[in-house]
């Protein structure tokens, strides 16, 4: 059975109230993502695997070590995973990225998948699945299932607010993944919100309603 990791870092916790907070705007609440994200993603790459390396230095022949085999893969979920891409990526360059789209019916709750485009190699990458909100889980087990079809191996998930009941849906039907949250918060409101949740993540990223 996969792990749920709850990122407690402080720098992470204090910023994710901010984000929660319905009067930070537009702006401010795009910029907190990407600096949470970050942060996460100094996390969940703490047990990448390191290939042993030498280098000159400007003294002498150094022992050192660099990570191993191929470049990270980065998934975001559209539309809203998108808000956490520039943070992971300003920690880690060179990975590659790759898109998953899906919407939730907004009568069925179901997630739809219109569009999935991955890197090459996948299956050979670690991959990460980035959606800010995990939720029913409908729209996470989908994304995992799209990569895991496409070669994924054992992909990560990494969200800022999840929910019991999407933990569950998730390691039901991904008894592989780890999952990795700022936030494991109470429930589900009869809207398929998460409470007390930070709303609607995509409208809040990009302003629209
Ligand atoms: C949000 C969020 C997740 C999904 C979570 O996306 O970004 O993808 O809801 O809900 P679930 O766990 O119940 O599936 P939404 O469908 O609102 O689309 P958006 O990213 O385009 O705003
Ligand atoms: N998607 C969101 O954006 N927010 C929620 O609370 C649940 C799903």
């Amino acid at each position: 059975m996969g792990q749920v990791h709850v990122l407690d870092h402080p720098l992470i916790q204090h910023k994710l109230t901010y984000i929660r907070n319905k009067d930070t705007g537009t702006k401010e609440f795009r910029a907190l993502v990407q600096e949470v994200s970050m942060l996460m993603a100094y996390e969940i790459t703490r047990n990448l695997p390191l290939a042993e390396t030498e280098v000159d230095t400007p003294v002498a022949r150094a022992r050192t070590n660099v990570i191993a085999g191929k470049t990270l893969a980065l998934v975001p979920v559209l539309r809203a995973g998108l808000g956490m891409l520039d943070g992971i990526l300003n920690l880690i360059p060179n990975a590659k990225v790759g898109h998953v789209g899906l919407y939730r019916d907004p009568e069925t709750l179901q997630p739809v998948e219109y569009y999935c485009k991955l890197p090459a190699n996948v299956e050979e990458r670690d991959v990460i699945v980035v959606d800010p909100m995990l939720a029913t889980g409908g729209s996470a087990s989908a994304a995992l299932a799209a990569v895991k079809a496409r070669g994924a191996k054992q992909p990560k998930l990494m969200c800022l607010v999840a929910v019991p009941e999407g933990i569950r849906t998730v390691q039901r039907d991904h008894e592989d993944v780890d999952i990795f949250t700022a936030a494991v918060d109470d429930y589900l409101n009869d809207h398929g919100y998460i409470v007390p949740g930070l709303g609607d993540a995509g409208d809040r990223l990009f302003g629209t309603k």
